[in-house]
C-alpha cells in the first residue's frame, strides 16, 4: 500500500525525496525549475529574487533551520515569538514561512486575508503534529464524556499541531500554548478567572504537558494519566480518568524524544562542570537530570548570557546548536547526545527551495499557498487569541 491509498487516513509522516513522485511524497511536485543544489548562484539568485520583491515579501524563519536559509530571513523565532512576528508586516502581500507546516497554518490564520503565506516545501511537516489527528481527538473527546469528565476538561495544545486541532481546542472553551508560555496557558485553564477547568487534556506533546505540570505547577507524575488514540478506551479506566488532572496525549518529537538520561550522564562524565540546557519536549528523565529546561528562544538567550570559558550541552535541534557553537567560539557548547540529529522535515526547507518559491513569486506565481478553511481558521484563531492575550512566559526550570 502507497501512504495515500487509504483516503480515511490523512497522510502522516512524508518520505523523504526530492522531485514529483505522487505516491512517495506529498505535493513536492515543484512547478517550473527546483534549483539544483549544487547550482552555486543559488545566494545570488536568492539575493536577487529578495531584491526584487523588497516589500512585498516577508520572511520568517524557525530557529531550527538551516543556516543556508536563515540568512534569508527577515525575523526569525521560536514557535511563539513567530506567530506574533507573523503579523508584524501587513502590508507584505508574501509571507514565506520557513518552518513546518502547522508553523505556516498559524501564519495563515494570524494574517490578513490580502496574504499569503507559502510553505517552501509542503513536506515540511512534523511528526508531533501528526501524532494527534481530529477525529482521534473527537473520540478521545467522546471517551472523556463517557466518563463523565468532558464537563471539567479544557483543552489545549501545543502551537506543534493542526490547524483543525487548534480550532477543537477554540471551540471547546481552550487554547493554544507553546514551550514559552506552556505554564501561562495551564494556570489559566485552572484558574476559575480563566477557563475553570478542574482537568487538562494537554495535546499532543506528553512530554511538553508533564514537563510543565511536574516542573512548574507542583503536581506529581500520579497526578498525568496518558491518553493513547491506539489503544482499546484509549488505554484509560474510567477511574484514572476521574482522579488524574493532566490527561496527556499520547505524541511526542521525534527529535527530542531521542536523549535520554545516559545522554546527560555520559556529557558530564566527558566535560567537567558542563551545563546541561534541554528544551521541554525531551522527556521527563531528561529534564530532571538537566540543569536548564526552556523553549528555544530561552536556550539562545541563557547560552548569549553565560560567562566566556562556560560550557553547554544543549539538547534540541541540531542546526540550533551549531549556530549557537559558531556564534559563541568563547563558550564549550555542544550537542547533548553522541548521536546528530537534525529535524528530518524542518530540514525540508533548503536553498533551492527557498529560492524556488521566492523566484516564482517574483514571476508573479504564488507556489506552496497554505490556506486554512474559514471556520477552522475562526475557531484556531479563537484559541491562538487566547494564548497571546496571556503573560509573557519563560523558563520552565533555572
Ligand atoms: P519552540 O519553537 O516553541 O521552541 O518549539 C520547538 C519545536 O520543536 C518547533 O517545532
Ligand atoms: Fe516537529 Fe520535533 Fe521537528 Fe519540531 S523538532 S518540527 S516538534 S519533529
Amino acid at each position: 500500500m502507497t501512504v495515500t491509498d487509504n483516503p480515511s487516513t490523512p497522510v502522516p509522516l512524508l518520505l523523504l525525496g526530492r522531485g514529483a513522485d505522487p505516491t512517495s511524497e506529498r505535493g513536492v511536485e515543484c512547478p517550473g525549475d527546483l534549483p539544483a543544489a549544487s547550482d552555486p548562484d543559488l545566494v545570488e539568485r536568492a539575493r536577487a529574487a529578495r531584491a526584487a520583491l523588497g516589500e512585498r515579501v516577508f520572511v520568517l524563519g524557525h530557529h531550527y533551520q538551516r543556516d543556508e536559509v536563515i540568512q534569508f530571513a527577515d525575523v526569525t523565532g521560536d514557535s511563539f515569538k513567530l506567530a506574533r512576528d507573523a503579523a508584524a508586516r501587513p502590508t507584505a502581500p508574501y509571507i514565506v514561512f520557513c518552518g513546518v507546516h502547522f508553523m505556516a497554518e498559524s501564519a495563515d490564520i494570524l494574517t490578513g486575508d490580502h496574504q499569503q503565506v507559502v510553505l517552501p516545501d509542503l513536506a515540511a511537516g512534523c511528526s508531533m503534529a501528526d501524532m494527534a489527528r481530529l477525529l482521534q481527538v473527537e473520540d478521545a473527546w467522546a471517551r472523556l464524556a463517557a466518563a463523565g469528565v468532558a464537563d471539567v476538561t479544557v483543552p489545549i495544545t501545543y502551537m506543534n499541531s493542526s490547524a483543525d486541532i487548534k480550532a477543537f481546542c477554540g471551540r471547546g472553551g481552550g487554547a493554544v500554548c507553546t514551550s514559552s508560555n506552556a505554564r501561562q496557558a495551564l494556570d489559566w485553564a485552572f484558574s476559575p478567572e480563566g477557563a475553570g477547568g478542574q482537568k487538562v487534556l494537554f495535546l499532543p506533546d506528553q512530554h511538553l504537558g508533564r514537563n510543565t505540570a511536574v516542573l512548574q505547577l507542583g503536581m506529581s507524575l500520579d497526578d498525568c494519566v496518558v491518553i493513547d488514540p491506539h489503544k482499546p478506551d484509549f488505554g484509560v479506566t474510567d477511574q484514572e480518568l476521574r482522579s488524574a488532572t493532566m490527561l496527556l496525549w499520547k505524541g511526542h518529537c521525534s527529535v527530542h524524544g531521542r536523549f535520554s538520561a545516559d545522554s546527560v550522564a555520559d556529557v558530564r562524565a566527558r566535560i567537567p562542570g558542563v551545563n546541561v540546557l534541554v528544551h521541554p519536549e525531551c522527556k521527563h528523565e531528561v529534564v530532571t537530570a538537566a540543569d536548564y529546561v526552556g523553549s528555544t528562544e530561552y536556550i539562545i538567550k541563557t547560552v548569549a548570557a553565560a560567562p566566556a570559558g562556560s560550557a553547554w550541552a544543549v539538547g534540541t535541534e541540531l542546526n540550533l546548536v551549531k549556530r549557537l557553537a559558531a556564534e559563541h567560539p568563547d563558550k564549550t557548547i555542544v550537542f547533548l547526545d553522541r548521536t546528530v540529529c537534525f529535524c528530518a522535515t524542518m530540514n525540508r526547507i533548503d536553498l533551492p527551495h527557498l529560492v524556488w518559491a521566492l523566484e516564482s513569486l517574483v514571476e508573479g506565481r504564488v507556489v506552496n499557498r497554505i490556506v486554512v478553511d474559514d471556520d477552522t481558521a475562526h475557531w484556531a484563531r479563537v484559541a491562538l487569541d487566547r494564548m497571546l492575550a496571556l503573560p509573557g512566559g519563560g523558563a520552565v526550570k533555572n
